[in-house]
Formats: C-alpha cells, sequence, structure tokens
C-alpha cells in the first residue's frame, strides 16, 4: 500500500509499504481522510521532533524514522481483530492517534496525556493516516455515526480545541478571548461558541480574520494594529473583563494582552507549544490572581468532540481549505502551507486518490 514515510528533515518519500497485520485487539481500518497539521510541517521543516530519529527508536513503539505520518483521520473499519467488541465492519470512526504505554490508565478521569514518554500515531510509530491502511488498538477508535469523513478527519484537532476548553472550566454564558486564529485558535473557539460562550478572537492576517467572521467562531473579531483588544473586551464586559483567555498564536504580545484582558481571578488556557521560552507577566499574574495552564492533546475528549459535531452545533465543512492526493502531500500540501499559510486551514489528503 502506498504511504508517506519521514525519513528526516525534508525528506518524506510517498513508498510502498506492506499492510499492516490485523492482531489480536485490534481494528484494521481503510483510511479515508487525514489532514496536514502544524506539527507535521514542524517535522518536515525542523524535525525530527516527535519523530523518533533513526538510531533511537521511540521507547513504547520500538519504532524509529522512516515513520508513516498522518495523525488526523478518519476511515472505515474493515476488520476486527480478535477480541475486540462494541466496533462492526463498515463504520466510520477516527481514531485518537495516542502511543502511550501498556500499563496507563486510560479509563474516565484518567490523565493519560501525561504519562511518560506520550506520543501520536504518525509521528512517533504504529502508521499513520497518510497511508491506505492502519491496524490500530480498539482502545483509540471512536465510531462517528453519520459525520461525513472528510470533516471527522477534523475530530483530532477539535478535541485539542476541546481539551482546552475543559481546562478552562468555562461554561455557558463565559466570556473567553481567543488570541491567534490558526486552525488551533479557529477550532478552539468552534468549541467555546458550541458550548455557549460569547467569544472575541484576536488575528493579524486578513484572510484568517475572515475565516473568523464567515464561520461563525467569533463574535467578534479584531486585529491588535487597529484596536486595543484588551481594552475593548473590557468596554464589551462592563468594565470586568473576559472570563478566560486562550493562547494560540505563540507570540509573547499575544499571552499579555490575554494578561490584560481577562479578569481578575480569570484564567488563561496556554495552548501553544512554543519554540522558545517566552517572558511572562508575573505582576499582572499575581496582582490579578490568574490561573495560567497548559493543555496537551485531549483526554477522554473525543466523545464529547463527536457529540457536538453530530448534534450540529458546529460546521467542520468550512475548515477544509483544500483537498489533494497523496502524492501531492509536499508540492500541494507542505509547501502550500509553508508558503500561502493564511490561506489555509485545513488542507485534507486522500491517500487512495
Ligand atoms: N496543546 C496542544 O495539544 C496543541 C496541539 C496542536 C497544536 N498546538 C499548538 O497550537 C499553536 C497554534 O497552532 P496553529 O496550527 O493554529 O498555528 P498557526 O501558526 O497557524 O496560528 C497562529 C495564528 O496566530 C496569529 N498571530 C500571530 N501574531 C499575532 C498577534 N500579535 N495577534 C494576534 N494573532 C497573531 C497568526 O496570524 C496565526 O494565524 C501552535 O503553537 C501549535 O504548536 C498545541
Ligand atoms: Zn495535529
Amino acid at each position: 500500500m502506498k504511504a508517506a514515510r519521514f525519513y528526516d528533515r525534508k525528506d518524506i518519500r510517498i513508498e510502498d509499504i506492506p499492510e499492516p497485520e490485523l492482531k489480536p485487539g485490534t481494528v484494521a481500518i481503510d483510511v479515508a481522510w487525514c489532514g496536514i497539521c502544524g506539527t507535521d510541517l514542524h517535522e518536515y521543516l525542523e524535525g525530527p521532533i516527535f519523530i523518533p530519529p533513526k538510531g533511537h527508536p521511540h521507547p513504547i513503539s520500538g519504532e524509529e524514522a522512516p515513520v508513516t505520518m498522518g495523525h488526523e483521520f478518519s476511515g472505515t473499519i474493515t476488520a476486527l481483530g480478535e477480541g475486540v467488541t462494541g466496533l462492526e465492519v463498515g463504520q466510520n470512526v477516527v481514531v485518537e492517534p495516542y502511543i502511550i504505554g501498556e500499563d496507563v490508565d486510560t479509563g474516565e478521569g484518567q490523565e493519560y496525556q501525561l504519562s511518560e514518554n506520550m506520543n501520536f500515531i504518525g509521528l512517533g510509530g504504529r502508521g499513520g493516516g497518510l497511508s491506505e491502511k492502519i491496524v490500530v488498538e480498539q482502545r483509540w477508535v471512536h465510531p462517528i455515526g453519520d459525520v461525513p469523513l472528510d470533516e471527522a478527519a477534523l475530530i483530532e484537532p477539535l478535541s485539542v480545541g476541546h481539551h482546552a476548553f475543559v481546562r478552562s472550566d468555562a461554561k455557558s454564558g463565559d466570556v473567553a478571548v481567543v488570541g491567534g486564529a490558526g486552525p488551533i485558535g479557529l477550532l478552539t473557539a468552534a468549541v467555546l461558541k458550541a458550548e455557549g460562550l460569547t467569544v472575541y478572537i484576536s488575528e493579524l492576517s486578513e484572510a484568517r480574520k475572515e475565516m473568523a467572521r464567515n464561520t461563525g467562531v467569533a463574535d467578534e473579531v479584531f486585529d491588535p494594529r487597529e484596536v486595543d483588544v484588551a481594552a475593548k473586551v473590557k468596554e464589551l464586559t462592563g468594565g470586568k473583563g473576559a472570563d478566560v483567555g486562550f493562547e494560540c498564536s505563540s507570540v509573547p504580545v499575544v499571552l499579555d494582552m490575554l494578561m490584560d484582558a481577562v479578569r481578575p481571578g480569570g484564567v488563561i488556557v496556554n495552548v501553544s507549544i512554543w519554540g522558545h521560552k517566552p517572558e511572562v507577566d508575573m505582576p499582572t499574574l499575581v496582582l490579578k490572581e490568574i490561573d495560567l495552564r497548559g493543555t496537551i492533546g485531549y483526554s477522554n475528549d473525543h466523545p464529547a468532540t463527536i457529540k457536538l459535531v453530530q448534534d450540529g452545533k458546529l460546521d467542520l465543512s468550512k475548515f477544509i481549505t483544500a483537498r489533494i492526493k497523496l502524492e501531492e502531500l509536499v508540492d500541494k500540501g507542505f509547501d502550500q502551507l509553508i508558503n500561502n499559510n493564511e490561506q489555509h486551514v485545513k488542507i485534507l489528503v486522500d491517500p487512495n486518490a
């Protein structure tokens, strides 16, 4: 079968590899669509980061480069391994793409995303969505009912937004400010709107401001070059400030803006994965008793995220900006996202085309 394999930085090859083997407790899936993520781009340009380099196998998967890429995917079940229950051949599903130690409890309320050596399918080994087929442990397979398979490929990044929402402890009626409207900021905002919050977005790029407006994920979209975003948020909240802020840009001034824009006792969830250590305005944090929180991946967020989509609380089709074939991954996928990033939210790859 065809698969996109990461060998090294700027060295991704579309190759013919053997089909994965169905083992007890696993599920065989024909991949329908796989999204390209900012993390994949980082691997391509600056990696290997999550990908275990040649000679350094991942402690759980035991694999090293070359590995198959792609962690945001949907597909249809084609076979069930011995002992798999509660799933059916022909069912459409998404995969929660974790590689997590066998001894880790992944039950309700368990923070398995924080377990040692956590990595992701499509980065740390175990195949990936940028291939025709994949075999995954039953634990990570989530049925999607009648959610269209193309939209379903966005459930993984949407779950990142859902987990950020859960981490914020925000509730319906609260006011949120999202700093940065890239794919993660937009999808976080989509969850916040679906959960009944008022959402203000700060974004610089024209195309992304437009996307934030057209998708309806924001009540107002501000350009920090045109308005003092924190002042505007305070004005709109009767002088109080927002209940929660979400840092989705990895830009220090955005974190500063959120410190200013949230109310005393407010919460800021940092979603960004920073390439450097930013300065944090600790005096403001102390005087306003701000809770600054991290969020990574998701933990038992997929069922609730899928339900939001099934209930029509948000429309993922609006975030799909291109569809390409596997052979086009580098020139129409990665290169587009590097040179023409603003025009895109999610580029979907059809590994069978
Ligand atoms: N925590 C997690 O589990 C998790 C998962 C996936 C991605 N991430 C991280 O989330 C972050 C966002 O991802 P993305 O793919 O959306 O990135 P992105 O780079 O596409 O988006 C960032 C956005 O911030 C905007 N921006 C830059 N400066 C700004 C400013 N001064 N004011 C307002 N907006 C500004 C940019 O125009 C851009 O649209 C990244 O750091 C990524 O690594 C985290
Ligand atoms: Zn991703």
